[in-house]
């Protein structure tokens, strides 16, 4: 059976999607003891687990603590969902090819925070989420699996947000299941599905928009 670890810092609505996908979650790490997906973990009787990062003196002190806390559950790959933190390099290359994170906008654009409203003010009339393996470099690292939002002239961040995140539901469980059954294969940077499948999601089309 293989394991998966998700961290977490608030909401949690992509680890549920993945706890509800059936994927093998056997732990749930937090930086926050105040994020609201911990509760709907346990009351699932999914294992928690806090780690202030307050509580450390520096960001290597935290994430040396992390990664022991997270090895302890023995995961195959660890599934990032909302989890605010930078991580050190070091952190990133003791999981090389097993980090995965979903980052709200079609990278490479729109890295960082407020990704909904930069789409807007850009005029961009595609938008949406992308899955991708997790190198030191922020929100890059090899695309697995992208979802595409059309942006509607009369949307506000909150409505294309809600609309990405129903896409981010779709495509996450997705691809940490390939990560998962070892159907991924990274040439040059590229990733690929040994077994064909799509790594793309026309997310929320309506007819008018075809
Ligand atoms: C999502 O939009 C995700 O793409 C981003 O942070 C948000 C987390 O939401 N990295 P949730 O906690 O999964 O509901």
């Amino acid at each position: 059976m293989k394991r998966l670890v998700i961290l977490i810092s608030g909401r949690g609505s992509n680890m549920q999607a993945l706890v509800e996908a059936g994927l093998p979650v056997v732990a749930v790490l937090s930086n926050r003891a105040d994020a609201a997906g911990l509760a709907w973990a346990r009351a699932r009787g999914i294992g928690t687990e806090v780690l202030d990062h307050r509580a450390y003196p520096d960001r290597d002190a935290f994430d040396r603590a992390l990664e022991a806390a997270i090895d302890r559950h023995r995961p195959d790959v660890v599934a990032l969902a909302g989890f605010m933190r930078i991580l050190s390099a070091a952190f990133v290359e003791h999981y090389r090819g097993r980090l995965l994170n979903i980052h709200p906008s079609l990278l490479p654009a729109f890295t960082g925070l407020h990704t909904h409203e930069r789409a807007i003010a850009a005029g961009v009339k595609c938008h949406g989420a992308t899955v991708h393996l997790v190198t030191a470099e922020l929100d890059h690292g090899p695309i697995v699996a992208q979802a595409i939002v059309p942006v509607r002239l009369d949307d506000d961040a909150e409505r294309l947000a809600a609309r990405v995140l129903r896409g981010e539901h779709q495509i996450y469980p997705r691809a940490v299941r390939w990560l998962l059954e070892g159907n991924l294969e990274i040439n040059e940077g590229r990733v690929r599905t040994r077994d064909a499948q799509p790594q793309h999601l026309w997310a929320d089309r309506p007819a008018e928009d075809l």
